[in-house]
C-alpha cells in the first residue's frame, strides 16, 4: 500500500510517498481502507521535528484522523464492523496511508448522508471545541471571543458558542474575507489579530478561547470581563512570555481565570460520545464542516506547504487515489 512518511525532518519536501506492506490489526484494533485523511497542525509539527523529544523519529507515517471502510478486525472486535463506513482516530500516526490501523474503541459509524471528507473535517476539532467551552464554564447569554478562529478548532468553537446561546461571538482573524466566512458560521464581531477593530464589539468578554497563545496572549487579559475565563486550547504562535500571568495579577480585582485545556484529560468514552453527537448534528445540517481543499494523498507535500503558508481556512483533506 501507499503511505506518506517523514523521510527527513524539516520542510514539507521531507515527506515521501513510500510502499509499505498492508498492516494487520492486533487485538482490539481494526484495519480501515481510507477514503479521507485529515491534515492537522500536529502533523506539520511532527514533520518539522519539533516533537522529536516526544519520541517521533524520521520514517514516521503521519496522520491521526481518518474515515473509510473497515476491511478487517483484530481479536476481540465485533466482526459486524467489517464493511461499515466509519470515522476513526488512529492516535498520532499511520493515517496518511491507503490502509490504516485504529483502535476499535474510537470507531464511529458514518451517517449515510455524511461524506468521509466532511467527517474528518469535523472530527476531533469538534470535540476539542466542545470541551474547551465546557472547561471555560461557558453558559448561555455569555459573550465569547475566539482568538485564532480560522482553523478547525476555532471554526467549531464559533459555531458551538453561537448554537449554545452566546450573547456575542467575536473572532480574531487576519483578513476581511475570513471574517465574512466566520460571520456566516455565527461570528457577530470580527477583530484583527491584535483584538482591535470590530464595530460595536463588546469591550470585554466572559470567555476567551485562545488557540494562538504566543507573545500577545497577555494583552488579551484586558479583554476579559470581571470573573472572565480565558482557556488556551492551542499555541499556534508558540508559548506565552514566562511572566504572562503578571497582567492578570495587575487586575487582581477582576477575579479572572486562566487555564489550559487538552482533550487528553477528557475520558475517551466522553470524547467518543460528543464526537458522535457532533457528527450526527453535522449530518442533519446543524453544523457546517469547512473543507479548505481536497488533495490526493500523493500531494501531502503540497498540503503541508499550504499549512505552513497559513493559507488554510478549515481543513485540508487527503484522499487516496483509489477512493
Ligand atoms: N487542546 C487540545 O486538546 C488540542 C487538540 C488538537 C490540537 N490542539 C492545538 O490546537 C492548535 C491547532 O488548532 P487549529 O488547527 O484550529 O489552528 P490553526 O489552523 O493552526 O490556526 C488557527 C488560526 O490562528 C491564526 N494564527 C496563526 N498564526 C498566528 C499568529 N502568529 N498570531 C495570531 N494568529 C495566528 C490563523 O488565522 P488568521 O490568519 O485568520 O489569523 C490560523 O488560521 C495547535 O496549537 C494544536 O497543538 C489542541
Amino acid at each position: 500500500m501507499k503511505a506518506v512518511a517523514v523521510q527527513a525532518f524539516g520542510s514539507p519536501e521531507g515527506l515521501a510517498v513510500i510502499d509499505l506492506p498492508d498492516p494487520s490489526p492486533a487485538d482490539g484494533q481494526v484495519l480501515i481502507t481510507t477514503e479521507a485523511i485529515g491534515v492537522g497542525g500536529v502533523d506539520t509539527k511532527i514533520r518539522s521535528g519539533a516533537l522529536a523529544a516526544y519520541g517521533f523519529s524520521e520514517g514516521h507515517v503521519l496522520g491521526g484522523e481518518i474515515a473509510g471502510t473497515v476491511a478487517a478486525v483484530g481479536e476481540g472486535v465485533d466482526t459486524s464492523w467489517v464493511g461499515q463506513r466509519v470515522w476513526a482516530f488512529t492516535g498520532v500516526g499511520g493515517g496518511y496511508a491507503e490502509q490504516a490501523i485504529a483502535p476499535a474503541a474510537t470507531l464511529l459509524p458514518l451517517p449515510a448522508t455524511m461524506s468521509a471528507v466532511d467527517a474528518v473535517a469535523l472530527g476531533s476539532s469538534g470535540a476539542v471545541a466542545h470541551f474547551g467551552l465546557r472547561h471555560a464554564h461557558f453558559a448561555p447569554g455569555e459573550s465569547v471571543l475566539v482568538r485564532g478562529a480560522a482553523g478547525g478548532i476555532g471554526i467549531m468553537t464559533v459555531q458551538l458558542a453561537a448554537r449554545g446561546g452566546a450573547s456575542a461571538v467575536a473572532v480574531t482573524t487576519s483578513s476581511a474575507e475570513r471574517g465574512d466566512r466566520l460571520r456566516k458560521l455565527g461570528a457577530t464581531h470580527v477583530l484583527d489579530r491584535a483584538g482591535d477593530g470590530g464595530e460595536d464589539a463588546p469591550a470585554g468578554y466572559d470567555v476567551i478561547i485562545d488557540i494562538v497563545a504566543g507573545a500577545d496572549l497577555p494583552s488579551f487579559f484586558a479583554k476579559l470581563n470581571p470573573n472572565g475565563r480565558m482557556v488556551a486550547v492551542g499555541a499556534v504562535a508558540g508559548e506565552p512570555p514566562a511572566n504572562f500571568a503578571m497582567e492578570m495579577f495587575a487586575a487582581f480585582q477582576k477575579s479572572m481565570s486562566f487555564a489550559t485545556f487538552s482533550a487528553n484529560t477528557v475520558p475517551a468514552p466522553d470524547r467518543h460520545a460528543v464526537t458522535a453527537e457532533l457528527i450526527a448534528a453535522a449530518s442533519r445540517g446543524e453544523l457546517d464542516t469547512v473543507v479548505h481543499e481536497v488533495l490526493p494523498l500523493e500531494q501531502a507535500v503540497l498540503a503541508h506547504q499550504k499549512m505552513d503558508a497559513g493559507e488554510v481556512f478549515g481543513r485540508i483533506v487527503l484522499t487516496p487515489s483509489g477512493s
